[in-house]
């Protein structure tokens, strides 16, 4: 089995019962293997609780946060900066396209967080939205996720993902690439046969704990 990433992304979605229940559900399903890195990223406002449940329970999965603030720690109301949010994630989503979109986020103010992630130890997942989006200096993971694939039930082919991903690694040879848009339990495999998709980003269906737990079953048997 190739080393792979499957990374829930909750987006504004379960308070703290709904996100322990989901972690009671998963955390025994998952299981110890070094090539399979299982992150969930929840609203700020679980991460406090989710990090001791996973801890309690030991289980082998890693806390994100869907974004984090370009800014240091100081005057900036209402942001969250790495050197804090590294106290609870490993990785930190960043330039999602319905924050570049609801939120004006653009490739200068990801490239900022991206270095504000990096210097606080936390791993930047950048979200790209095709071939041209910008990747920030440092960056090692991405997500290519086309926005006519986030949420509408219809994903982009494994063929172009895997096309668009090989051009993305070609230019930076450092990357890993994963795919996000519609991924489910049906549709997984397909995408993580590709020869340079690293994993995937999945949002609707990862609510789903029997869902989600569905997909690792058939992350594993890859
Ligand atoms: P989706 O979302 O799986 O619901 O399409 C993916 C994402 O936005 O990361």
């Amino acid at each position: 089995m190739k080393s792979i990433w499957i990374i829930a992304n909750w987006k504004s979605n379960k308070n703290i019962a709904e996100a322990l229940e989901w972690v009671s559900v998963v955390g025994p399903k998952i299981p110890k293997k070094a090539e399979l890195n299982v992150v969930v990223c929840p609203p700020f406002s679980d991460l406090a609780e989710l990090k001791k449940a996973v801890q309690i329970g030991g289980f082998p999965i890693m806390i994100g946060s869907q974004d984090l603030s370009p800014f240091e720690i100081g005057a900036y109301t209402g942001e969250e900066p790495a050197a804090i949010l590294n106290q609870f994630v490993e990785l930190a989503i960043l330039g999602h396209s319905e924050r570049r979109q609801n939120f004006g986020e653009t490739d200068q103010l990801v490239a900022a967080k991206t270095a504000q992630a990096l210097a606080n130890g936390i791993i930047p997942l950048v979200c790209v939205q095709g071939r041209e989006t910008p990747i920030p200096e440092g960056a090692k993971l991405v997500a290519y996720e086309p926005v006519f694939a986030i949420g509408t039930g219809t994903p982009d082919t494994p063929e172009n993902a895997q096309n668009v991903a090989q051009e993305l690694k070609s230019k930076n040879p450092q990357l890993a690439v994963l795919y996000g848009g519609s991924v489910n339990s049906t549709n997984l495999k397909s995408f993580l046969a590709q020869p340079d998709i690293s994993g995937v980003l999945i949002g609707k269906a990862s609510l789903d704990a029997i869902e989600f737990g569905k997909i690792i079953g058939t992350a594993v048997q890859e």
